[in-house]
């Protein structure tokens, strides 16, 4: 699409040195489909298909920084330069079919090593763990479970919060190796930044804990180290729960503090998600709805003038458009939508510029729909002219 089209949805979007190509990104979505970190064949398909799909970016799912400090036992990583070859070819194959490609960084805390939702997504238990011979801890502000079904957390030391600061930049120096275009860093959903940033979780009465200052200091050490190392001609997005969920835990007013200080460290987008604290949240206090999170994006967008990204059930191109148009947020992120069509920011595109052309499509597949086109209108009208007169016959 060229910069000058009527519907906000498609319209480019150039963030330092990189331009996305519409306002689609893909959101990060763990696949529990990786060998020791490894990207497998099933990345290369599953990432290959959103590339194929339309999007401008497509965003891994959560990739640990740290080996012993995994969402899953199966996630991808990034804690170690042999992983650079298998990333790369992600980012090689987006970059030679239109499309950004970036990386979520995490380390999980006090929630490392659950199982995968069709076992149960459980907490899984010590000994579980044990059984893969793999180096494994939970990690937090404080020794607080997140509920009663994960083990108490061992509270870091401060050369420990140094060491898994250390241990961010160093993967963001591999990403930019494997020629990641963004990177995200994830602060949200109860991993171990956004238990440093509520005080539910976070009972600390050293520098780390305690006044909101405190609590917000390693998501910022964090960020200005790895923007230290990140180019500055690449984007960094920070995913935040905008509010964890809990009662009197972190807030919206919070969220606001933390994105302006963000900003001046030079993060450029905020990918406004919620709840994922603790067990309160499963009895979360924002209700689902479709867009129930593009508030918070707006909110962001408005008051700490940064660019946002919003996401959670958004499914129809007329919503995500409308959301870019109204200017709630800069960004829309798909997740299960995407995973039921992968082509759906290709279709989005398609509907809203009028549905004459499939200019959104991969040009070995483009052409091929553009010419059966106009077959498929003469039939469908031929089917509709048949329809009519069977009806028109039925009612007399
Ligand atoms: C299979 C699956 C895995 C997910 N994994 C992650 C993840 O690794 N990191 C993350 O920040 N969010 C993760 N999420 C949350 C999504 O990124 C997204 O925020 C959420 O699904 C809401 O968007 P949706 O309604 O478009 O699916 C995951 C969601 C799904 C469905």
């Amino acid at each position: 699409m060229t910069g000058e089209t009527s519907v906000s949805l498609c319209r480019p979007l150039s963030i330092r040195g990189r331009t996305l190509k519409n306002r689609l990104v893909i959101s990060p979505m763990c696949q529990h489909a990786a060998e020791d970190g490894f990207v497998t064949d099933w990345h290369i398909v599953h990432y290959g298909k959103f590339v194929l799909g339309g999007a401008a970016l497509i965003l891994t799912e959560s990739t640990a920084v740290a080996e012993d400090s995994r969402v899953g036992i199966d996630d991808l990583g990034i804690w170690k330069d042999e992983h650079i070859p298998g990333m790369k070819r992600l980012a090689d194959f987006a970059h030679g079919n239109g499309a950004l490609m970036g990386v979520q960084l995490a380390h999980s805390g006090r929630k490392a090593f659950s199982e995968p939702l069709w076992e149960g997504g459980n907490a899984m238990r010590p000994e579980e763990i044990e059984r893969y011979g793999i180096p494994w801890r939970r990690v937090g502000p404080s020794a607080i479970a997140a509920s009663p079904e994960w083990s108490v957390p061992t509270s870091l030391s401060v050369e420990q919060i140094q060491e898994i600061r250390e241990q961010h930049v160093s993967a963001a120096r591999r990403a930019d190796a494997a020629n990641m275009d963004v990177l995200e860093l994830h602060y949200g959903h109860g991993y171990l930044v956004a238990s440093f940033l509520s005080p539910k979780a976070n009972v600390r009465s050293d520098a780390y804990g305690g006044s909101l200052e405190n609590r917000m200091r390693i998501a910022i050490e964090i960020a200005k180290g790895v923007r230290e190392v990140w180019p500055a001609e690449k984007p960094l997005f920070v995913r935040l729960s905008c509010v964890d969920g809990t009662v009197d835990g972190w807030s919206l007013n919070d969220t606001l503090v933390l994105a302006g200080r963000l900003k001046d460290v030079g993060v450029d987008v905020i990918d406004c998600s919620s709840g994922g604290l603790s067990e309160e949240t499963r009895r979360s206090n924002v209700p689902r709805g479709f867009g129930f999170q593009v508030p918070f994006a707006r909110c962001v967008r408005e008051e700490a003038d940064i660019l946002t990204q919003a996401v959670g059930l958004i499914t129809t191109p007329e919503q995500a458009e409308e959301i870019v148009a109204s200017g709630s947020a800069d960004l829309v992120a798909i997740g299960r939508e995407a995973l039921r069509n992968p082509y759906w920011p290709a279709e989005a595109e398609r509907q809203l510029t009028g549905g004459e052309e499939y200019r959104a499509w991969p040009v070995r597949h483009r052409a091929w729909l553009d010419k059966r086109e106009p077959v498929m209108r003469r039939l469908m009208d031929e089917a509709r002219g048949t329809s009519q007169n069977e009806g028109n016959e039925g009612g007399q």
